[in-house]
């Protein structure tokens, strides 16, 4: 058997497995999507959202990039919020980065990974900057990489709450709360780093007015 046609046929004992629990699963999903929560993550083929979480199909809702960004230029991630906050009307989203991330790892080197990675990695360079001072006080290479992490999270999350899109469903529906998480890759834990529920002030420059 080919690499890919173990996939195809894991695929048919699940679907099998999940009929023998429960002979409506499929049945129930066909019509109706109403996750609550919007995931954003990362690419990386170790943090599979649904397994980490225990959620089943239909539960929430995915983006995934490389080191979980949010960049408001980004037709795909913001075309993924805007359905998810406006049409879903999900509840929570959560920004989940991971310990160890490649990515910020790249970023935080001085490696020229070629023009389309390098145009990705600069969104972290600019978070490192601004926190320049903390993690290099940090003398431990892994310690600051993963502190990085939480900090590329938390400004992820921001970066959420920069966006009308999401000042809008604050101030007429008072939803959704933003979640920045952190991932170890240890233990399988998640961290919480960062929370911002619906309406949490934010630094007034980047605050619409008449929403
Ligand atoms: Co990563």
């Amino acid at each position: 058997m080919k690499p890919y046609e173990v996939l195809l046929n894991d695929n048919r004992h699940w679907a099998a497995r999940k009929l023998a629990e429960d002979p409506t699963f499929f049945e129930r999903l066909l019509h109706v999507q109403t996750p609550e929560f919007l995931w954003i993550g990362c690419s990386d083929s170790r943090v599979p959202p649904d397994q980490i979480t225990q959620t089943e199909p239909g539960e929430i809702f995915i983006h995934r990039n490389v080191a979980n960004l949010v960049v408001n230029t980004d037709v795909n991630l913001m075309s993924v919020v805007d359905y998810a906050v406006n049409h879903l009307k999900i509840k929570h989203v959560v920004v989940c980065g991971h310990y160890g991330c490649g990515g910020i790892k790249a970023a935080m080197s001085n490696e020229d990974f070629n023009q389309v990675l390098n145009m990705w990695l600069r969104n972290i360079k600019d978070i490192y900057r601004i926190h320049r001072k903390e993690l290099e006080s940090i003398k431990d290479e892994e310690k600051r990489v993963n502190r990085m992490v939480e900090l590329n999270v938390k400004e992820q999350v921001f970066n959420l709450a920069k966006t009308a899109l999401i000042q809008r469903a604050w101030s007429s529906e008072q939803r959704p709360d933003l979640h920045g998480w952190v991932y170890d890759l240890h233990d399988g834990l998640i961290k919480p780093i960062v929370e911002m529920k619906a309406g949490t002030d934010i630094d007034p420059l980047y605050e619409f007015e008449d929403l």
